[in-house]
């Protein structure tokens, strides 16, 4: 194993130090608190996308395998990024990228000490998640843990992941689909910094909004209570978990309609692990 060298230094936007820095410190912390870092050899990040939070992990853990899989295969940028953002010369040797077909079994090939995903359950269809689960629990040597974070949750205030476009809490809930197209279509503010993603660099500002509703469009209606009972019934046992709760006033209607308590989750941390047999 030769050192490599990087430096942070050279972080530039919000996307990027969020990513590499609180993502990967977040995994790191959540994981670390139940397995031995310095013993583990191989971790997964499961939707791993453009890689950077992957990166972030495997520059502070060389002597781990860190195996980032993907449906799509943004992380092909990454070199280029890192390169831009943490003056990095090249990958290190410890991280390796998949881009795999949907449902793709990864027990198969992987047999790791640890699972991490970031921000991907709630782009999954529903009637994947058990399949999915399964497959991670059986990807995990005995005692190994997972350890998954959503936010924010369809029924939360800015559910939608429209955020970056309209700031109206429940809009997704309160306004018809045509409302929403309308008001993403004539946003002609500025982008946040912390939204300027992988998608904000690579299309025009029409495109990203379109992207936007599209991804809406396919987001899952998964709530914390449902998530936690589906990893429990993939046969974890949780160790750990936090819900990121919200304090605004719920107008009358959605409380007709919905949990209070899903309407001001925003979303959830948890660490589960499989139990040694
Ligand atoms: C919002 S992105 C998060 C990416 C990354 N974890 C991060 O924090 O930057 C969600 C990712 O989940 C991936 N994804 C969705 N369904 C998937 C599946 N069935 N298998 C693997 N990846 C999937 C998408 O391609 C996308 O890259």
């Amino acid at each position: 194993m030769h050192s490599i060298t990087w430096n942070p230094e050279h972080i530039s936007t919000t996307w990027f130090d969020s990513h590499f820095n609180h993502a990967a410190n977040r995994v790191l912390d959540w994981i670390g608190s139940e397995l031995d870092l310095n013993e583990a050899n191989a971790m997964l990040d499961f939707g791993c996308g453009g890689g950077i939070s992957t990166l972030g992990v495997a520059l502070r853990h060389p002597g781990i395998e860190i195996h980032g899989v993907d449906i799509g295969d943004k992380f092909q940028q990454l070199p280029e990024l890192a390169e831009e953002q943490l003056h990095l010369a090249q990958l290190p040797n410890n991280l390796h990228f998949h881009k795999i077909p949907p449902l793709q079994v990864l027990a198969d090939d992987f047999s790791v000490d640890a699972v991490f995903s970031w921000s991907v359950f709630e782009h999954v269809p529903q009637s994947q998640i058990p399949l999915i689960f399964a497959d991670l629990y059986a990807s995990l040597g005995d005692g190994g843990v997972f350890f998954l974070q959503i936010e924010p949750l369809y029924f939360s205030p800015w559910g939608s992941h429209l955020r970056r476009f309209i700031d109206t809490p429940w809009a997704h809930l309160l306004w018809s689909r045509e409302q929403l197209r309308e008001a993403v279509m004539d946003y002609c503010g500025n982008i946040p910094p912390q939204h300027q993603g992988h998608q904000y660099r690579e299309r025009d500002m029409d495109s990203f909004k379109r992207f936007h509703l599209r991804e809406f469009d396919s987001l899952n209606r998964i709530t914390a209570g449902g998530i936690v009972n589906q990893v429990r019934d993939a046969g974890f046992e949780i160790i750990r978990e936090q819900r990121l709760n919200m304090d605004l006033e719920v107008p009358e209607v959605l409380l007709e309609m919905y949990q209070k308590e899903d309407l001001l989750t925003n979303g959830i941390l948890l660490l589960a692990r499989k139990s040694s047999s």
